[in-house]
């Protein structure tokens, strides 16, 4: 199919190539013929016009007699070698169609006269007037070329450009199929190594290096396949993560409920045990609710619903909900406004975002945690939420994002990774970096409404 829509492109090229070529060929050999025929017996005609006032200014002098004219002859036999196209005849006469000196002696005054008029004329004439010194016609010098000999001049000129048009359309064919080639190799190329491309596979990256479309086009493709890779990798490593993290407290639910059913564990020990099998299976619906609801923000668009909202608010109905938790670990939390106005925003998913980032915060931070916000320009709002705890491990910041990466205290992993999805789902950008003296730094980049 590849190969047959390849031959398809390759032949449509070189058809229209053709027909190119053959309507140009047409086009200049017919008005190559026309304008050149009109051309040669215009020219015919000047040149008998200022032959024959050469001949009739010879002729002025002396008398106009056979002898005189034919003594004459040989300078103007080298006029019309030099200048003339066609060689021409001569006919000199006086006044009363009285011939004196003539080439062709098969014609005569009349039928020449006849025979050079309308569109089926046999020959091209020019008739200038013999005139004396005091002004008195002496006679006349009519000369003639026939049409057939400037129709055979023609014929040559077009057989020759014939040949040239003939010559420059089998070169122009020729660098059309080459042309075709080296414009078809590159996309034979390119569909080649996407029949073969594999997700998976070791697929190496098409080198086309026409700087074209189709080289574009090979880039672009390169760049979709780094995409698709990442992704691939990307989905491997959760769904690696995802197993073990469900597995864990699988295997703790099992392990304490076979305790049970077999006996060995036993009155206030078996109590502790289903305590843990409950908190596990609560766990287990929480991973599996936060797995569903980072699905659901990555793939549905439409899940997000905008609306006017003060951030403030936002951000003090997160502290809200956690202050509880922070009061019990006697940890305070100071909320820093300086955007005022309100801002393009789904106010649910936003306030799940900061009680993620207050909730980490929470379980780090030594006694404070400071949440300031702030207009960095016209268009774009900075929010930093900062707590003075331990921080992160070198070079942990790059990771906390990655769904189910949890530090040593984490928990299962996911909550920084919805995070990101929803401020992503802004088109906002989210940071992490340690905080100075002490503590970790999270920066949430929102652009402003429009
Ligand atoms: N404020 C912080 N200070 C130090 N480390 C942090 C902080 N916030 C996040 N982290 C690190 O990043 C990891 C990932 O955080 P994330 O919120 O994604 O998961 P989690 O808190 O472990 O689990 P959960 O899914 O319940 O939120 C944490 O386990 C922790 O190691
Ligand atoms: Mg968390």
């Amino acid at each position: 199919m590849g190969t047959e829509l390849m031959t398809k492109i390759g032949s449509k090229l070189l058809l229209t190539y053709f027909l190119l070529i053959i309507s140009i060929f047409l086009i200049t050999s017919l008005s190559f013929h026309f304008i050149s025929q009109r051309y040669l017996i215009n020219g015919t005609e000047q040149q008998l016009q200022k032959e024959a006032n050469v001949i009739s200014q010879w002729l002025s002098k002396g008398n106009l007699s056979r002898s005189t004219i034919q003594a004459k002859l040989v300078n103007r036999k080298v006029l019309a070698i030099s200048e003339r196209l066609t060689s021409s005849k001569m006919i000199i006469w006086t006044g009363n169609q009285n011939i004196i000196y003539s080439d062709l002696t098969a014609i005569t005054l009349n039928q020449l006269e006849k025979q050079s008029k309308g569109p089926g004329r046999k020959f091209v004439t020019e008739t200038v007037e013999i005139t004396a010194k005091n002004g008195r016609t002496k006679g006349y010098v009519t000369l003639f070329a026939k049409i057939e000999d400037i129709k055979e001049i023609n014929k040559l000129m077009r057989n020759s450009q014939l040949i040239s048009l003939i010559i420059s359309a089998i070169i122009a064919i020729v660098l059309g199929i080459f042309f075709e080639k080296s414009l078809t190799k590159p996309i034979r190329l390119l569909t080649a190594h996407l029949r073969n491309y594999t997700v998976r596979g070791s697929n190496e990256e098409i080198s086309i290096r026409t700087k074209d479309e189709i080289g574009e086009l090979a880039d672009s493709f390169n760049a979709l396949s780094r995409k698709i890779k990442r992704y691939d990798e990307d989905q491997k490593v959760f769904f690696q993560n995802a197993s073990h993290e469900l597995k864990t407290p699988l295997m703790a639910i099992q392990g304490n409920a076979e305790g049970i059913l077999d006996g060995v564990v036993t009155g206030e020990d078996a109590k502790h045990s289903l305590n843990v099998i409950i908190a596990e299976s609560q766990r287990l619906k929480k991973i599996v609710e936060s797995v569903t609801y980072l699905a659901k923000l990555e793939s549905v668009e439409e899940s997000f619903r905008f609306a006017e909202e003060s951030l403030e608010r936002v951000i003090l109905d997160a502290v809200d909900s956690v202050a509880a938790i922070a009061e019990q670990k006697g940890i305070e939390i100071l909320v820093k406004n300086d955007v005022t106005g309100s801002v393009l925003m789904d106010r649910e998913k936003m306030k799940r975002a900061f009680i993620n980032l207050l909730g980490n915060a929470i379980r780090y931070a030594e006694s404070e945690i400071v949440v300031y916000s702030m207009m960095r320009s016209v268009e774009e709002i900075i929010i930093e939420i900062v707590d003075n705890g331990s921080g992160f491990a070198p070079g942990e910041e790059k990771k906390v994002f990655q769904r189910f990466y949890s530090g040593d205290t984490g928990g299962s992993g996911i909550g920084l990774a919805i995070t990101k999805a929803i401020i992503e789902g802004h088109n906002g950008t989210i940071t992490a970096s340690r905080a100075e003296p002490k503590g970790a730094l999270f920066r949430i980049s929102l652009p402003n409404k429009e």
